[in-house]
């Protein structure tokens, strides 16, 4: 695999190649066996927007690996001074031997990979989030031990999360159903490949989409860059939250996962929160083996 730009590049069998090696790297951490396959590597970790799990599980990841990672802010780059993508890509292709990057646009994740010569792993866009759905995945395997016929469902905003859910969870033969309000549905072509595999569905109705599911999976009402329109988007939002009634109609042993941070009383309560507080931060701690898998697979 060279880059991980999106996981619509991805096969079913590279997906499950990826959760396999996170759950041995995960078996190996957890019992002191090391795993330096990484050993003397350099990843550059550029971030254009806030982070607390992507920047350090990779940062952790790449040291349990035997390499180094070096955390750039573009605030602190030249790219945030105008220097184009394409000559930021040239440049650090002579450095290091990967990089992570977290930013606005796709496009700038795709042109450094086109015009750079290392690995390119996207730490989330306005599109896709990639990296975290692997660490759902993961965490999905190990409750439910496996994704055939099993049912997600995605409550509140069709965004960067929802588009790689859905993605991520029809690959691996999942259905996957989204409430969410009109005009702000998830992006309209992934929407049409996902119809045509006949497990794919999205409506305004939550308790309609959440029946008779396996997993509940929500996140903020308003992402990063969107902060001007949150007060609007708290009012359209406002029943699109995972509570007891949504849990009343998944079924008894449904789990509840959430990529972090948090808005409680938003798009979850306190409640439903804390009661699955278990799943939840065992997704947040594979975002580690699954983020170390991707780079096993992308730098050796
Ligand atoms: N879920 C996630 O990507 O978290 P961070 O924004 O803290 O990296
Ligand atoms: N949709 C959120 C995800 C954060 C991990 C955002 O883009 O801010």
């Amino acid at each position: 695999m060279k880059n991980l730009l999106k996981l619509m590049d991805l096969s079913e069998k590279e997906i499950v190649e990826i959760l396999n090696t996170a759950d041995q790297l995960k078996f190996e951490k957890k019992n002191g066996i090391p795993h330096r396959l990484l050993e003397g590597k350099t990843l550059g970790l550029i971030f254009a927007k806030s982070s607390t799990r992507t920047r350090v599980s990779f940062e952790v990841g790449m040291f349990d690996l035997g390499g180094m990672s070096l955390f750039l802010s573009s605030r602190d780059l030249q790219i945030g001074r105008g220097e184009i993508v394409q000559d930021t890509a040239r440049v650090l292709s002579r450095y290091l031997d990967g990089i992570m990057i977290r930013t606005f646009d796709q496009k700038e994740v795709e042109a450094l990979a086109e015009f750079g010569t290392i690995p390119i792993i996207n730490g989330l866009t306005d599109y896709c989030h990639p990296c975290q759905v692997l660490a759902d995945l993961m965490t999905i395997r190990e409750y439910k031990g496996n994704f055939k016929g099993r049912k997600l469902c995605y409550v509140g905003d069709g965004n960067n999360m929802t588009n790689s859910l859905i993605v991520g969870g029809i690959k691996l033969g999942m259905e996957v159903s989204v409430a969410c309000p009109e005009g702000y549905e998830p992006d309209a072509e992934l929407m049409r490949w996902a119809k045509e595999t006949g497990r794919f569905s999205c409506s305004p109705d939550v308790l309609e989409m959440a029946k008779n599911s396996d997993v509940l999976y929500t996140d903020v009402w308003a992402s990063m860059g969107q902060e001007a329109e949150a007060e609007q988007r708290k009012r359209v939002f406002k029943s699109y939250q995972i509570n007891d009634k949504v849990l009343s109609v998944s079924k008894p042993d449904a789990m509840v996962l959430h990529c972090l941070p948090a808005h409680r009383e938003e798009e979850i309560t306190s409640k439903v929160f804390e009661e699955h507080s278990r799943e939840i931060f065992d997704e947040a701690e594979n975002r580690l083996h699954a983020q170390k898998a991707v780079l096993v697979k992308c730098l050796l």
